[in-house]
């Protein structure tokens, strides 16, 4: 919790409350807890992941055992519970219900992602909707949260929803497209770590569409190696870029990004989107 994320989730439930006139002391128990659940996400996802370096530290798991990092997980599980009851609003059931879907889904996408590692053919509609779970979920619940704390109503909750789940999207692209394009100790995270565990990724699904024979080989060939080193990553990477993925990729984040944006016009004339229009652009342009 010390390391330096980027606290993405609690400000955009914070941000949401104020964008709605409410008060954002209201909303910082939420906003922790929603700290802590990620958190959790973020251990057992690289024990899954096999990662050793986070937030430019040593992973959980990396730094004691796999043991120790699923009880954090587990603990960290508890503490966001413990700590989200203290939100002082009469919603905080329809808060529970909307947090505890969150987790579940969380669980589901994740469940999906380590799923197609070993298949061979996962279709585009099936990435878009395992990252819409693993990861989008997450930040359409910020939106909501924060927007039923400030007494948003329900279509207003639709908008915030949508809104989430296309930035959800459009980060879970980018972070993908990071895994292979970042600067390692600007991420803080395992280079190349997507191919190393054979994720499939948009952008691999469209590099299999549009490769050549050879350079199908050439992917298969690295793919079928117990050890992926860094010269097969950027083999893999030099056909990502060739076939036109990474640009493929960058465009697909474009456009749910600009999909985020309209939820949010459409919320404009109930409530002051501006600040949450300058957070979708901070994400937009981020480095890690
Ligand atoms: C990483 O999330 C996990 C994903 C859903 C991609 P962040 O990129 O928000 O990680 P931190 O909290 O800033 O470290
Ligand atoms: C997001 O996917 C995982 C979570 C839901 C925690 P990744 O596995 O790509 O996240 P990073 O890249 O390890 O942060
Ligand atoms: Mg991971
Ligand atoms: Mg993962
Ligand atoms: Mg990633």
């Amino acid at each position: 919790m010390s390391g330096d994320g980027k606290r993405l989730r609690p400000a955009l439930m914070l941000l949401t409350t104020e964008a709605f006139g409410g008060s954002i002391d209201k909303t910082l128990a939420a906003a922790a807890a929603i700290e802590l659940l990620h958190n959790f996400t973020l251990v057992h996802d690289d024990i899954m992941d096999r990662d050793k370096t986070r937030r430019g530290r040593a992973t959980v798991h990396n730094k004691w055992d796999i043991n120790v990092a699923l009880l954090a997980g587990d603990g960290l599980v508890a503490l966001a519970y413990e700590t989200l009851l203290e939100t002082p609003s009469h919603e905080i059931l329809a808060i529970s219900k909307l947090f505890t879907q969150g987790l579940i889904e969380v669980c589901e996408g994740q469940a999906m992602d380590i799923e197609f590692e070993t298949r061979d053919h996962v279709l585009t509609e099936e990435y878009l909707e395992m990252i819409g779970k693993k990861t989008a979920r997450l930040l359409s619940m910020c939106a909501q949260i924060g927007g039923l704390i400030a007494g948003a109503n329900q279509e207003e909750c639709d908008h915030l929803n949508n809104f989430g789940m296309s930035l959800g999207v459009a980060f879970q692209i980018q972070d993908d497209l990071l895994d292979i394009t970042a600067d390692e100790n600007i991420l803080g995270k395992d280079f190349g770590s997507d191919i190393k565990q054979h994720k499939k990724t948009s952008i691999l699904i469209y590099a299999l569409e549009k490769s050549s024979a050879k350079q199908i080989d050439e992917i298969q060939r690295v793919y079928k190696q117990k050890e992926i080193t860094a010269t097969d990553i950027l083999t893999v990477k030099n056909i990502f870029a060739e076939t036109g993925a990474l640009r493929h990729a960058k465009k697909l984040a474009d456009h749910y990004f600009s999909t985020a944006s309209q939820s949010l016009n459409k919320l404009a004339d109930r409530a002051e989107v501006t600040f949450l229009k300058q957070f979708l652009n901070l994400v937009l342009n981020r480095k890690a």
